[in-house]
Formats: C-alpha cells, structure tokens, sequence
C-alpha cells in the first residue's frame, strides 16, 4: 500500500464547508483522510509505489511482470488510462496493460479479471494496482459535504501468480452488477451524454445545451463537474448486497461464515461494514477496517485494508480471507482466498 504524508483531520474540512467532526464520525467513522500532493502526486505515481512494495514482497521485478490491471475512477488522464502509464513508469516490458472503471468494485473485478488469466495459464505474474486521488475531484463547498468528507486518497497493489496448490489463493470471485440506478452514484461530467443532467433531474435539452456537450464553462459554474451521490440510497442496497454475496461466495465453496478469518470489506462506511458484520454473525476480530484514517480510497480501499491487517499480523498462512465491495453502477463483488 501507498498513502500521501498529508493527513487532512475532519476540523481542517470545517475551514471550507459547513461540517464538523462530531457528524462525520458518528454517520461515517472516518476521523481523518490522506490527500495527494497538489503536483506531482498522481494515481498512477501512488500505484506505482504500492506496486514496487508489492513486486518486492512477491520476490519478482518489473521485468517478470507480464500483464498489469489497474483500477480507478480518478485516472491521470480522460484517456489512455493509469496501465500504459505504469509500464512506462516501471520500465516494463510491452507487456499488456488494463484499466477497470468499477468504482468502488474495481479491485475485485481487477482481481477476479487477473484470478482468470492466472487460471487459463495465460500469465505468470499480473500487477493489480487500485489507486484514487480523489482529493482534486470534490466540492468542498457546503453543497458538496456529503460526498467530500467521506473520500481519500491511495493506493493498493498485489502480484498474482499460478499455484499447484487447489486450497491456496484465490477460491473464487463473484461479480455482480444492476445498471437501474447508475446515476444515484456517479460522475457525469465531462462525458459524452450531452449536458443535460441539470438540478439532479433528468431534464429535455435544448440544442443549445448539446452544444455544450462535454465539458464548458457553464458546467463548471454551475458545479456539474462533482461527483453525485444520493448518500442514503447506496446505503440501503449496499447492506443488502454485501452481505448476499458474501454468502453466495461461502456457499459456493461450501463454507459457512464462521470460517472466515478475516473479512475485509471495501471502506464505504464504518456503518455500512458493522452492519454487514452483525448479519453475518462475525466476531470484531474476524473483520478489518481502517476507514476512520483513511477515509473511502474506493478501488484501493480492499488492498490498503488487506496490506495493513498482514502488517499487523492479523492474516496467518492458511487464513480463509473474504474480499468484499459495493460501489456505483451498482457493481458488488466478492472473492474468497486461502492465504
Ligand atoms: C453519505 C452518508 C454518510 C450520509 O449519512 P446519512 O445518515 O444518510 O445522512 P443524510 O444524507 O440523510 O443527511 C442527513 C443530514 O446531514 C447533512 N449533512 C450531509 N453531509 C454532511 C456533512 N458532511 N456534515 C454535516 N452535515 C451533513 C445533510 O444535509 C442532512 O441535513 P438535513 O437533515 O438538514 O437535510 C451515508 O448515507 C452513507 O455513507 N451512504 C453510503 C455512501 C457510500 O457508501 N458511498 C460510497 C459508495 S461505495
């Protein structure tokens, strides 16, 4: 894992948006977040200094790499994605390079996505990286408090590779998605829809607004270059869904809740994570979370989780972990691994 030096608490946001620490912990958990350098500090440098700890742990270098995945919303760049930007900067080989856009599910589809080229025999060491910087992509006016306070920013990386070993790694991933409510959760802009998302209502347009499609000055005066998030809504199925494919996961593998060691589920909300926990019936010591220092770092945020439990000593050689996520789209998933 990666994460920026710079510490930002819940008192420093007061200084830009009406808040104040007592709501955010009590609704979400977090006490503080990271934000990224203003230059020089980008998702794919934050990937790439998780990656080079990772890369270093597996024992392999830059040049045994042959395919990277890389997960994010917050990309360098509209386009090419983070991946090419990886190979280039790790010198690597012209190897594959993959960018995943699912959100706060982006690293269990990456993993999942790289679990299967590992399995078809395809490739032998897969870089998955999931990096955010969110922190240049908030409103941190009042209007936009109840997505900013809750965002950070960094980075995860792991290194898969074959095992002959059927009760080692990676058990199995679960995907899901359901497109119906896409924009409760989202980023509209810039895109190529046309500008016509206007008060949070879907609205005719006129040509005159087509011909702002994009990106154009009104949109950023009028803010409409935020992400939108209807806070309660995501709540309300992200406590249905997590704890739903976490059993479809177990049953597959004909296992039972108690089995797991340690569940790591993605750092939406420490509520979202404590309800998912009471379902299942876990004890504290079967569950990481580390939202309250790092805020939600959506695609990093299982890998940052599941980097810092290991340092801790908390995941033991033959540990059965639980990955988990809920994110716009709506896009969930789950991967159940053996350590
Ligand atoms: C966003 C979230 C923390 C909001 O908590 P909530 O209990 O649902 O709160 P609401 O959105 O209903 O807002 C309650 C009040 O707090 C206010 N509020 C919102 N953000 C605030 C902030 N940062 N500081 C102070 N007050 C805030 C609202 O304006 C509202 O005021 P009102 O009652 O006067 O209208 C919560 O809905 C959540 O975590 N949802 C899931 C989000 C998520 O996981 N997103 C990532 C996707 S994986």
């Amino acid at each position: 894992m990666y994460v920026p030096e710079n510490v930002v608490t819940n008192n420093d946001l007061k200084n830009y948006m009406d808040t104040n620490d007592t709501w955010i912990q009590e609704r979400t958990g977090i006490k503080e977040r990271r934000y990224a350098k203003r230059t020089g500090e980008t998702t794919t440098t934050m990937g790439v200094e998780a990656a080079k700890k990772a890369m270093e742990r597996a024992g392999v270098s830059p040049a045994d790499i042959d395919f990277i995945i890389f997960a994010t919303l917050s990309p360098d760049y509209y386009f090419p994605g983070c991946g090419v930007l990886v190979q280039r900067a790790l010198k690597m080989k012209e190897i594959g390079a993959l960018d995943i856009r699912n959100q706060c599910s982006g690293f269990v589809y990456a993993l999942s996505v790289g679990d299967q080229f590992i399995r078809s025999g395809m490739y032998k060491n897969i870089l998955v990286i999931g990096s955010e910087k969110h922190s240049f992509g908030l409103d941190f006016s009042t209007r936009g408090r109840n997505v900013s306070v809750i965002f950070g920013d960094g980075a995860g990386a792991v290194i898969l590779q074959p095992t002959a070993n059927d009760n080692e790694g990676i058990l199995s991933t679960h995907l899901h998605s359901d497109g119906e409510s896409a924009e409760i959760l989202a980023m509209y802009n810039p895109g190529t829809h046309a500008n016509y998302w206007t008060d949070n209502t879907l609205a005719d347009f006129d040509e005159a607004e087509i011909a702002e499609m994009f990106m154009s000055h009104n949109m950023i005066d009028k803010s409409q270059n935020f992400p939108y998030m209807d806070g309660p809504a995501v709540f309300k199925k992200a406590i249905v869904k997590m704890p739903e494919v976490i059993m479809e996961a177990l049953t597959f593998n004909n296992l039972k809740p108690g089995d797991i060691d340690m569940l790591i589920p993605h750092q939406a909300n420490l509520r979202i994570s404590q309800f998912v926990q009471q379902q299942l019936g876990l004890r504290d010591d079967q569950v990481y979370n580390n939202i309250q220092y790092y805020g939600n770092t959506t695609a990093a945020s299982i890998p940052i989780a599941w980097c810092e439990a290991w340092e801790k000593g908390k995941i033991k050689k033959g540990d059965l972990l639980c990955l988990v996520s809920f994110g716009s789209g709506f896009t969930w998933g789950s991967a159940l691994l053996r350590w």
